[in-house]
């Protein structure tokens, strides 16, 4: 192992994850410097005071590693170096150190699962032969039928077709994305090397962690079996235990060697994303000598009904009782409708997602927050002409992808790109109409959702909220209400009518509650 630079903090608050607020800063939408219309390094640089004033103690920055971009850099050609788009390793450790001297702990995306079909790796492979050591990286097989024309199983593609192409000697490899992502064949000793290496080039460079990209989808099981038919496999979800590309016991043995690099790195962390919904095998994922932290993708999959957002927290919590980890909540991220969007958007759906950032913000555990989410920002419908996301092409024009919640950020002024960028064009392109919805337009703003944030993120570093646990209170009718051992009081009403506040002093609210009352579609923190 080389020798790193601890961040000052480091190893004084080893467990500084536990509650931590995360900003996931999705690099191409966040903030441009160098005026191409991509968000990059520079712009993340510049905008860390906005970070500052938010609160937020740590990022997650999406993958800014030299990519062809087939799917936005989740291709990844080189995982230790920087995508020229983007800037590049000094930039890097500048941004680091900066975000370090601001307290703002720095984690970056790992991709083990597949690389870029421009990997040095699969260049090599294609210029190999079937059954060489250069193939053995990845998951060539031999096609079906009697001239092998047929693929391998039956696997669809998460991005619409089938999950298998064929190279010219007539072989076929796996891709359980797009076909300019192959999967990388984790039972080769080889390619767990390569993953502990990059992970010690980044903690080297002193990042503090990663967030593990596909973390349930790096072990596939032996003879690649056909799984069962299933009509949709669209984007990421949880499709059970006959969906055989994922979930599998081996995935298990990979986090064990990502937890042991970790912990050669005191201070560091691993957040996964497993999309796995069931409790027991989510737990899983997160046994001592596995993840610290596995993002919990059932308030992000809840509908705005008092049910299935008890439900959510009921079986998130019942996920974490009997592992190390503590909860992690997730409202929106890169790959799913924003919240105010799937709330029914509009001023509808802006109420609802103030109520439910408190929500979030008020549940024990660590919180992601998505870039954008801290304005409100909801998704926006794209021209066909617009469209980047892969999905797009691959579904056949069937489905839009992923584009709308991948909007560039709006930092201020009257027009695109709102301070996103020098000039007007941006990588997709920004609605007219969104002044109010910038930052800078927020900041002076009381009222707007930025302030609540903000406030919000204050408050959680105060003693009400400490403690892991949470008591359920007796609420009014489709309204929850739960106590934190630090005495903080949320209540969310999801009804269609007002509801009395609880007893104690109300530290914050998403909605007017002058009147002793809380409205519908609103929450609210009180000190009990
Ligand atoms: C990322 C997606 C990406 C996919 C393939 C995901 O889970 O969040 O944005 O397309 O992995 O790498």
């Amino acid at each position: 192992m080389t020798s790193h630079a601890p961040a000052p903090f480091r190893r004084t608050d080893a467990d500084w994850w536990r509650d931590a607020v995360f900003y996931q800063v999705y690099v191409r939408s966040f903030a441009d410097g160098s005026g191409d219309g991509v968000g990059d390094l520079a712009g993340i640089r510049a905008r860390l005071p906005h970070l500052v004033d938010l609160g937020v103690d740590a990022l997650w920055i999406t993958p800014f590693y030299p990519s062809p971009m087939a799917d936005h850099g989740y291709d990844v050609a080189d995982p230790r170096d920087v995508e020229p788009v983007f800037g590049d390793l000094a930039e890097f450790d500048a941004l680091l150190a900066e975000a370090h001297a601001a307290g703002i702990r720095t984690t970056v995306d790992l991709v083990p699962n597949h690389t870029s079909d421009r990997h040095a790796w699969f260049a090599e492979a294609l210029a190999s032969p079937p059954g060489s050591p250069a193939r053995a990286r990845y998951l060539f097989r031999d096609g079906r039928g009697p001239d092998g024309s047929q693929p391998p199983n039956n696997w669809p593609s998460v991005f619409g077709g089938p999950a298998w192409s064929r190279v010219p000697d007539g072989q076929w490899y796996l891709h359980l994305f797009a076909p300019e992502q192959p999967d990388l064949d984790f039972t080769d000793p080889e390619v767990v090397a390569d993953l502990e290496e990059t992970m010690r080039f980044w903690l080297d460079r002193g990042v503090d962690g990663f967030r593990i990209d596909v973390a349930h989808g790096m072990a596939k099981p032996a003879g690649l079996p056909d799984m069962q038919p299933m009509e949709d496999t669209g984007l990421l979800d949880d499709h059970g235990p006959g969906d055989l590309r994922f979930d599998q016991e081996g995935v298990h043995d990979v986090h064990r060697r990502v937890r042991a690099v970790l912990d050669g790195y005191p201070g560091t962390m691993a957040v996964g994303e497993v999309w796995v919904s069931d409790d027991d095998r989510l737990a899983r994922y997160l046994r001592p000598d596995e993840l610290q932290l596995a993002f919990n993708f059932k308030l992000l999959t809840a509908d705005w009904d008092a049910d299935d957002l008890r439900d959510a927290v009921v079986h998130s919590l019942a996920t974490v009782a009997g592992v190390p980890a503590p909860a992690c909540w997730v409202l929106s991220n890169h790959d799913r409708p924003r919240h105010v969007t799937r709330y029914g958007g509009g001023e509808q759906g802006t109420r609802r997602a103030r109520a439910a950032a408190l929500l979030q913000l008020a549940l024990p555990g660590a919180a992601y927050v998505y870039n954008g989410d801290e304005l409100g920002m909801p998704d926006v419908d794209l021209p066909d002409e617009a469209l980047q996301d892969p999905i797009w092409e691959r579904s056949g024009h069937t489905e839009r992808g992923r584009d709308a919640c991948r909007i560039p950020v709006p930092w201020s002024g009257d027009a695109p790109s709102y301070g996103f960028s020098d000039g007007a064009e941006t990588w997709l392109p920004m609605p007219q109409g969104w002044g109010a919805l910038t930052a800078g337009a927020q900041a002076a703003d009381p009222g707007s959702v930025l302030s609540l944030y903000r406030a919000a993120l204050a408050l959680r570093r105060t003693s009400a909220f400490a403690g892991e646990s949470l008591e359920w209170l007796p609420a009014p009718e489709r309204c929850l209400a739960f106590r934190r051992p630090g005495g903080l009081v949320c209540l969310v009403n999801v009804s269609a009518g007002d509801v009395p506040l609880p007893e104690g002093r109300v530290l914050l609210a998403s909605a007017d509650v002058a009147g002793g009352v809380l409205p519908p579609d609103a929450a609210v923190w009180l000190h009990a």
